[in-house]
């Protein structure tokens, strides 16, 4: 039977703790279980933490990359409007659909996603774009979006490789389709640039 789980009480890895990664303080919150059984999905708690973590920085990544594409659909200007215009509506679009399928293998772990701009902003690696100067090149904008697709890439490959250790094969397999997706819309910007 149940061992005895304190009932309404997060559990040992729930909100009152946090962890440092390479620096960066992440937050992870554990679903409380309240009346329902717990998680039992043979990932460890720890492990489920981990990954949790990995992929809380991960969103925040992909939710920062998305806007900053959608700000540059908006805002790009120059001869090559047409072309980027277009092709950063295809790469948000792509985007914004990874974003969920990210937030809700969260939740099957057992953790809270993160879903305010205030922990996207504490948790990303990318940094925003404020306010483009209407002198803003749409090469600038080209640039950070490698910049951006990398880094994002940078962070799926390290939560695989936390998820690899842990057997936890959604997320490896997850993690796999968006390395897929950042690592090739890094050589089609760059290629724009050579
Ligand atoms: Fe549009």
């Amino acid at each position: 039977m149940a061992k005895n789980k304190p009932s309404n009480k997060p559990s040992k890895s729930g909100p009152s703790r946090t962890s440092a990664s390479k620096g960066m303080e992440t937050k992870s919150v554990e679903t409380p279980t309240g009346n329902a059984p717990d998680i039992d999905i043979g990932i460890s708690g720890g492990d489920r933490k981990k990954i949790a973590e990995g992929l809380a920085r991960f969103l925040s990544d992909s939710f920062t990359l998305y806007l900053k594409t959608h700000n540059f659909h908006w805002n790009v200007t120059g001869s090559m409007f047409n072309t980027l215009h277009t092709m950063f509506e295809g790469q948000y679009n792509e985007q914004w659909m990874a974003l969920d399928e990210t937030a809700e293998r969260m939740r099957a772990l057992g953790f809270n996603a993160p879903g305010s701009y205030a922990e996207f902003i504490r948790l990303t690696s990318i940094p925003e774009e404020p306010g483009l100067s209407d002198t803003a090149d749409w090469r600038e904008m080209v640039r950070q979006l490698v910049v951006g697709n990398e880094a994002v890439a940078r962070t799926a490959r390290k939560v695989l490789k936390t998820a690899d250790d842990a057997g936890d094969d959604p997320t490896v397999d997850l993690m796999t389709q968006r390395l897929q997706v950042h690592e090739k819309n890094a050589w089609m910007l760059r290629s724009l640039l050579q």
